[in-house]
């Protein structure tokens, strides 16, 4: 009953104010990888510099942030990435993820391994992950998770689902928990980073409707290795025919681009039109009080997903979890 009338509080409060509470940051769009089915480095932008990147994070700091997923592009050919990640500790912000690739990892591990988590792509078992990937880059994932983890980094895996990884699900699974690690799985997607000329690459709503009823069946039998909580399982095996979630993406968890601009949450958007607003130039503050509400009705981005439902306790008032992941109001 304390912890309804606390999240009625929390929301209601909030209104039209934003917390950036979690930012996702494409420190670069640039990238040492050609994927099937992401062409993000085709975006050119200017990248803030190191001097400005810090100014930043004071700003962020000062507004509440402590969690920061470094993202790209492939971030760790950022040759400040260190830097960077020293500096966010000094400013208390503390849990400090990565999104990489894994073919840097082997060399850059003194300069990351303060981070709390890495998040490395894995797309199947060898031949479907390098087909994907590139020939070479599943070694090197593998590889990559050895040496984090023996520095005390938690890693979990993503697996991009597509019509050629998704019958080896088990697989992918199967090596997560005997390197004792957990997956998220996330269906791939032709916008925002993707390519409409890799549209064979997406499996149909049905195949995926199966896949994931797959997974939710292994979790409600206690398989460790898969990252969602049910509730975001069941999201995803009826998107699209989703009703509308009350999102808190576009209020506490946002995505910030190489060159200081920000987003309010650019999953399944273009990210060369969508709305956004300059932090650097602005300041942090206004840019996000500037940025128009997207009034987004729901998506399939699992990250989202894991952090609206994560939050479940604030949002209990909005969703009831009892029935299922929608708002027990609409
Ligand atoms: C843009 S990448 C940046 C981090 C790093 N370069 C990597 O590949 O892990 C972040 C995540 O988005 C995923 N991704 C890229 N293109 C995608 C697409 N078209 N649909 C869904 N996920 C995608 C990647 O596989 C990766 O897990
Ligand atoms: S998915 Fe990551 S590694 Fe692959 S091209 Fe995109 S940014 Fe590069």
């Amino acid at each position: 009953m304390r912890q309804m009338l606390y999240s009625n509080i929390v929301i209601e409060k909030l209104g039209n104010l934003r917390v950036p509470l979690y930012v996702v940051w494409s420190l670069t769009y640039r990238c040492n990888q050609r994927c099937l089915y992401c062409e993000i480095w085709k975006t050119k932008v200017r990248e803030l510099n190191t001097k400005n990147t810090f100014s930043i994070l004071d700003e962020l700091s000062s507004l509440g942030t402590r969690a920061i997923c470094f993202s790209g592009g492939e971030p760790l050919l950022r040759n400040d990435l260190g830097k960077i990640i020293d500096y966010a500790h000094k400013k208390n912000i503390s849990y400090i993820d990565i999104n990489s690739n894994g073919a840097l990892v082997k060399e850059k591990i003194e300069e990351i391994k303060g981070i709390r988590t890495l998040c490395l792509t894995l797309d199947g078992p060898e031949e479907i992950h390098d087909r994907l990937r590139g020939e070479g880059t599943y070694r090197k994932v593998l590889e990559a998770a050895h040496i984090a983890k023996k520095n005390k980094i938690i890693v979990y895996f993503r697996t991009v689902l597509t019509k050629l990884n998704l019958k080896y699900i088990d697989n992918i699974l199967n090596l997560a928990e005997k390197m004792d690690i957990t997956v998220i799985f996330q269906p791939v997607t032709l916008s925002t980073y993707g390519t409409s000329r890799h549209h064979n690459l997406v499996a149909s709503d049905n195949e995926l409707r199966e896949a994931i009823r797959g997974l939710l069946l292994r979790k409600e039998k206690g398989n460790v290795a898969i990252n969602s909580p049910v509730e975001v399982l069941r999201h995803l095996i009826q998107w699209p025919k989703t009703k509308r979630i009350h999102c808190i993406s576009e209020k506490m968890f946002f995505h910030l681009g190489p060159d200081g601009k920000f987003y309010p949450c650019a999953w399944g958007r273009d990210l060369k039109t969508i709305e956004r607003r300059d932090a650097f130039k602005l300041g942090v503050w206004r840019a996000l009080k500037e940025l128009p509400l997207s009034n987004c009705r729901g998506c399939n981005n699992t990250s989202s997903l894991e952090f609206i439902y994560r939050l479940s306790p604030l949002l209990k008032k909005k969703f009831d979890f009892d029935k299922g992941p929608f708002p027990a109001s609409s």
